[in-house]
């Protein structure tokens, strides 16, 4: 490898040589981990998605949460731990641009009725307050609407766990000031109703970026209501 320096190419050499036999790499750590439950979260696309992968150790059966991009990464990693199904966190674009390639390989994608038309395709529509079972684990799922009309939020039974997609993410709820059909009276009050209702130690793992607590974003709802976003 050369650079030019200066006007003159200088010769680089790599910092750490490869070695001649790779070592095997190091597994990934998990995201969130116990005796019965392995989350991964894996960040794709150029918004920097979070997919989650949610998988019972017992059964080895694993759902993924929101098929959001970058297939050729994440389909190869559903088929190593055993996904059978996609859930859909919402039907915005950036989460779901590996739908296609995820059905391609027979893994089933569901999304809520209210989003279901910004979808091409799919294989089962996710209803509120219904339970999806992964091996020994059960999600629940929250019907959480104002970003879009059919936004669904999952809280894993058993567990301090709720994925909310774009519904709630540290220091507040999603955008509801982009989208026609997104609405903040709506997003707030399903907030209120749907999420700040469940334990305060439970993790919030929102579709973009850190988690957060409900412990943590509860006592902020009126500033947010407040500001107006
Ligand atoms: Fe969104």
């Amino acid at each position: 490898m050369t650079v030019e320096r200066y006007g003159e190419e200088v010769a680089l050499r790599p910092a750490h040589p490869r070695p001649a036999h790779p070592r095997p790499a190091h597994p990934r750590p998990a995201h969130y981990e116990t005796a019965d439950v392995r989350i991964d979260k894996i960040v794709v696309g150029p918004f920097e998605n979070n997919a989650f992968v949610v998988r019972c150790k017992r059964r080895g059966e694993a759902v993924l949460i929101d098929a959001a991009n970058e297939h050729e990464l994440l389909i190869p990693l559903c088929q190593q731990v055993g996904v059978t199904q996609v859930l859909t966190t919402h039907g915005h674009w950036d989460h779901v641009q590996a739908v296609a390639a995820a059905r391609e390989v027979g893994i089933d994608v569901g999304i809520s009725a209210g989003d279901a038309d910004m979808l091409d395709s799919y294989d089962f529509v996710i209803d509120d307050e219904s339970v999806v079972a992964i091996g020994d684990l059960r999600l629940r799922t929250i019907h959480n609407p104002g970003h879009t009309p059919g936004s669904m939020s999952f809280r894993l039974e058993g567990h301090p766990v709720v994925f909310t997609g774009d519904t709630l993410f540290p220091g507040g709820p999603g955008n509801t000031s982009a989208h026609e059909q997104a609405s903040f009276e709506t997003i707030i009050d399903s907030i209120d109703r749907r999420l700040f209702v469940l334990p305060a130690e439970t993790l919030v793992m929102p579709g973009h970026g850190l988690d957060t607590t409900v412990a943590t974003e509860r006592p902020h709802i009126q500033e947010w209501v407040d500001r107006g976003w």
